[in-house]
């Protein structure tokens, strides 16, 4: 049995995917520090997939933490999602986010390679193309970054693709999410946002539970067919499922990859907000306001790669991921304890 190390395992994306790859016939250990995620999670991972991951509640930061991790446990292959993610919260402390996402990132690949663990399969970010020139967006496409987390997404993969050209032995696949978004079918896993979220599926489920008065739409003045802004949203376990391929992929395949997990389809913040008034059966107030800075029109990706290296495709769509976020809405009023 292949034994993966999960970063950030008890986090939103992460969750899913330890999921998935326990009811694959991995092995896998958790390590997170718990600065953005709770520790309830380990036993909603249990009650979906039967089996507790083990865990280590060590940060990035900690070398020897890390160290002992791999001292400990043979590990096969590492999938890096823990980091720090808020766009506007990076322009205001950047040093934490290179701190946290670039040399807590370095550290875990020293310990990997010291232990001669060389597979790994990193978080990247479809905010490596900033303002694309035109859609679908390849992965050949020029990047541009416009923050510094998207800046830390774009360093990451070129520290990747420096070590694997010095050590052909590395074995690593760059994932470019777009906009993930819904939760478990179970209902026992999803996102639990900090504070007022800043991202639409989030917000709308406020406003849906009445927590929040009403979505404040940024802007209508878009060149998109609707006016306001159009995003490739991908169900998180449909992505989830992406990263049991990569991993299977990066086993076979030395070298680096980057490679878009979307859909393929673009909806506008109108017909994300109609999905989610059918998925809790009532119409939901919005409000249209000014466009919000730094947003671009349109984003959706070229799924033609994630198809052709890793036989991957989403199967789930717009309907599937708001009826599953309102159910894991509902579910947990008070997130994950
Ligand atoms: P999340 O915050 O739910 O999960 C990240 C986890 O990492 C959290 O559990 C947090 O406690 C942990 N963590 C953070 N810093 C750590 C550190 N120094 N040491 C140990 N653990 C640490 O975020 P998510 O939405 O699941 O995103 C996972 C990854 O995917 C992130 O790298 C994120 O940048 C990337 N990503 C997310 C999105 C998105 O919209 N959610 C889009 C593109 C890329
Ligand atoms: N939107 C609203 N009202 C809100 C929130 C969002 O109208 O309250 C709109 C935005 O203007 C945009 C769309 O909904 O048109 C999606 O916005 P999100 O904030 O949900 O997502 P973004 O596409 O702006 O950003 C996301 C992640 C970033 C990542 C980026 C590219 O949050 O981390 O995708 O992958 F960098």
């Amino acid at each position: 049995m292949k034994r993966i190390l999960v970063t950030g395992g008890t986090g939103y994306i992460g969750s899913h995917t330890c999921v998935e790859l326990i009811q694959a016939g991995y092995e896998v250990i958790i390590m997170d520090n718990l600065y953005n995620s709770s520790i309830a999670v380990l036993d909603r991972i249990e009650q979906i997939a039967g089996t507790k991951p083990k865990f280590y509640r060590t940060d990035l930061l900690d070398k020897e933490g890390l160290e002992r991790i791999f001292a400990e446990n043979e590990i096969d292959a590492v999938i890096h999602f823990a980091g720090y993610k808020a766009v506007g919260e990076s322009v205001q402390i950047p040093m934490t986010y290179y701190e946290n996402n670039i040399a807590g990132s370095l550290n875990l690949y020293r310990a990997m390679d010291n232990a001669g663990v060389k597979k790994l399969v990193f978080s990247s970010s479809a905010t490596v193309y900033g303002d694309p020139e035109s859609v679908p967006i390849r992965e050949d496409f020029k990047t541009h970054t416009t923050n510094p987390y998207g800046s830390t997404k774009l360093m990451n993969e070129m520290i990747l693709a420096d070590i694997c050209t010095s050590d052909p032995e590395w074995s690593v696949l760059l994932l470019r999410y777009f906009n993930p978004i819904g939760a478990h079918r179970s209902g026992l896993l999803g996102e639990v946002p900090n504070g007022i979220p800043n991202n639409l599926v989030p917000y709308i489920a406020r406003v849906a539970n009445g927590t929040l008065d009403y979505l404040r739409v940024w802007g209508n003045d878009y060149p998109t067919p609707d006016g306001t802004g159009v995003r490739d949203y991908i169900h998180v376990v449909d992505l989830a499922k992406g990263h049991i391929k990569a991993v299977e992929y990066a086993f076979g395949h030395p070298g680096c990859e980057r490679i878009n997990l979307g859909t393929g389809n673009g909806y506008s913040v109108l017909e994300v907000l109609h999905a989610y008034e059918k998925a809790c059966g009532r119409e939901l107030p919005y409000r249209i306001m000014d466009r919000r800075p730094g947003d671009i029109a349109e984003c959706w990706a070229d799924t033609e790669k994630a198809e052709r290296l890793l036989g991957w495709k989403a199967q789930y769509n717009i309907d599937d991921m708001c009826e599953d976020s309102w159910r894991f809405t509902v579910n947990n009023p008070d997130g994950i304890k």
